[in-house]
């Protein structure tokens, strides 16, 4: 009787932790090969940390409702939290796009969406999807995201040319990409705002605006991703390079 007990015991442990394993996946065919694009010049920052700063500190600088208010995120809408990590984002827009709405939270690193789908099944968020992606390669399905965020992650985008170029498809017509960073060197995680601009606009996105956040939030740059049709070649992207690239 004990040994049936313990087996199922067993069995139900498994069962949570595939679930787990089995949400955590690429949710489509591989982009275009980092072979193919420039490498940056500059520095890549490690990756560290699966979150930027207590979550404490950052609601106090209302820092989830001002990105979303930038953005104008609405019920309804599915929305990427690129580069998701702990999932400050992730679990506060799964509540703001509502059960109508659909929040991806795609990250390089699979232990920390396994950890993030454990804390969204501990606060019952069921409108929250997982998506493990490559450096180069963000790995999401076509068409599928009314606005992407990127948050205190860009400066450890490896291929950022690369990755750039494979997530344009992955943006619906109108959708936009805001990305946060800090005004220092990628060396330091940061992204200076000119080496933002130069290499996104290398791949063809578009800045529609830039705002500072509160505090030590940071920059909000907000941009158009290029037409599918519209995208450069890969050959054709050059590399950014000199004043306030390190
Ligand atoms: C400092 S954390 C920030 C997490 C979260 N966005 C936040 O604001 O708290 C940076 C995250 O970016 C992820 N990351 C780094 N390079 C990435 C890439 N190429 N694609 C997707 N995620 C990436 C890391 O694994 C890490 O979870």
């Amino acid at each position: 009787m004990m040994a049936l007990a313990r087996a199922v015991m067993l069995l139900v442990s498994m069962g949570v932790s595939c679930g787990h394993a089995a949400d955590i996946r690429y949710l489509a065919p591989p982009g275009v090969p980092a072979k193919e694009f420039p490498s940056p010049q500059r520095a890549v920052a490690q990756i560290v940390s699966p979150s930027r700063s207590s979550e404490e500190h950052r609601d106090s600088l209302n820092e989830a409702g001002e990105i979303a208010r930038l953005l104008e995120l609405k019920p309804g809408m599915t929305v990427g939290d690129i580069g998701a990590g702990a999932g400050y984002h992730t679990v506060r827009l799964s509540r703001l796009v509502g059960p109508t709405g659909s929040v991806i939270a795609q990250d390089v690193t699979r232990s920390y969406l396994t950890a993030l789908a454990r804390r969204t099944q501990r606060l019952k968020l069921t409108n929250v999807r997982f998506a493990l992606g490559k450096p180069h390669d963000p790995r999401l399905p076509a068409a599928s995201l009314d606005a992407a965020i990127l948050v205190h992650m860009y400066h450890e985008i490896a291929q950022p040319y690369a990755f750039l170029y494979n997530l344009a498809p992955a943006l619906k017509p109108g959708a936009r990409v805001g990305i946060v960073d800090l005004e220092r060197p990628a060396s330091e995680h940061g992204t200076p705002i000119e080496l933002l601009r130069c290499e996104l606009s290398a791949v063809g996105y578009r800045e529609i605006a830039t705002h500072q956040l509160a505090g030590d939030g940071g920059y909000l740059a907000v941009f158009s991703p290029p037409e599918p049709g519209n995208r450069k070649a890969p050959r054709d992207i050059v590399a950014c390079r000199g004043t306030g690239i390190r």
